[in-house]
């Protein structure tokens, strides 16, 4: 089956990590709902395997980790494959985020947020790629953000590593084309979870984490390389990113420093 994934999730093995709430969750739902087993990591063992209990079909399994620790990530990798005898596909969910305040942040906290968001996707890579490479087939899927698409005043680093997670999966849907193996990049605009809960400014267009669920179920099935809503939000922020970069700046300039 070099490279041609079913379009639907019957009795594919999808591991989630970051599963334990918002999106994660809700997505987890939804691919059970459609007939998948799920393999459900992040690091609140007592959340994921009540989520289980609530999720249709019965062959779901938790690997609780903290993606940050590359041998927590392949032992978690390993206990899957060990009890699915295979894998499908891998949805990296995981990030910490703290609300934009325009202050400069403290240096370990801003290591520790790209140990997750950005380092978690590379310790995911380190035993998913050649898994999948030998296999001949398999999706791996990165969450980043209409946040990653431009430079945003005051969002880093959140921001910083959402953009590189874009880059990194674009780099990857290259290099590994002729493997079979197929890479997309999911950029949600806003979803209300507890992530967004944190925040106290305006969120344009937010939908719930059930919606985000359903498009991300939807779009891991299709041909293209990115999953992006609510649709309306996504092509808004997407004209910022074809801007010329006088123009950004000048207008974003006028939205951070005089409104
Ligand atoms: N909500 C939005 O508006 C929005 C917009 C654009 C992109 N996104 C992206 O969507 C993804 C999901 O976000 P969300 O809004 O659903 O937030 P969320 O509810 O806070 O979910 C974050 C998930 O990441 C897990 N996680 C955090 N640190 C981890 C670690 N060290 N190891 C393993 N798992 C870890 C959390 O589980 P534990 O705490 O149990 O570890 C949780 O399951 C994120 O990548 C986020 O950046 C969200």
């Amino acid at each position: 089956m070099n490279g041609v994934l079913p379009q639907d999730y019957k009795d594919q093995v999808v591991w989630i990590i970051g599963a334990s709430s918002g999106i994660g969750e809700a997505l987890a739902k939804d691919i059970a709902r459609r007939g998948g087993k799920l393999a459900l990591s992040a690091r609140r063992a007592e959340v994921l395997q009540a989520l289980t209990e609530d999720l249709e079909g019965g062959d779901h399994f938790i690997a609780p980790l903290d993606v940050a620790d590359p041998e927590a990530v392949a032992d978690g990798f390993s206990a899957i494959t060990g009890h699915f005898g295979r894998l499908d596909r891998v949805v990296f969910m995981a990030a910490v985020y703290s609300p934009h305040d325009g202050q400069p942040k403290d240096l370990a906290f801003i290591h520790d947020m790209l140990a997750v968001n950005l380092g978690g996707a590379f310790n995911m890579l380190d035993v998913v790629r050649p898994y999948f490479e030998a296999q001949g087939s398999g999706q791996i899927a990165l969450c980043g953000s209409v946040a990653g698409y431009r430079g945003l005043p005051f969002g880093q680093p959140y921001c910083a590593g959402k953009a590189a997670l874009i880059s990194l999966a674009e780099s990857l849907r290259i290099e590994l084309k002729p493997t079979g193996v197929d890479v997309k990049v999911i950029n949600p605009g806003f979803v209300k979870t507890p992530l967004t809960d944190k925040n106290d400014f305006p969120m344009p267009m937010m939908i719930e984490a059930e919606v985000a669920g359903r498009a991300i179920a939807k779009g891991l099935l299709r041909r293209g390389f990115e999953v992006h809503f609510p649709k309306r939000f996504t092509f808004l922020m997407k004209t910022l990113r074809i801007l010329p970069a006088p123009v950004y700046f000048w207008l974003m300039n006028q939205i951070a420093h005089k409104l």
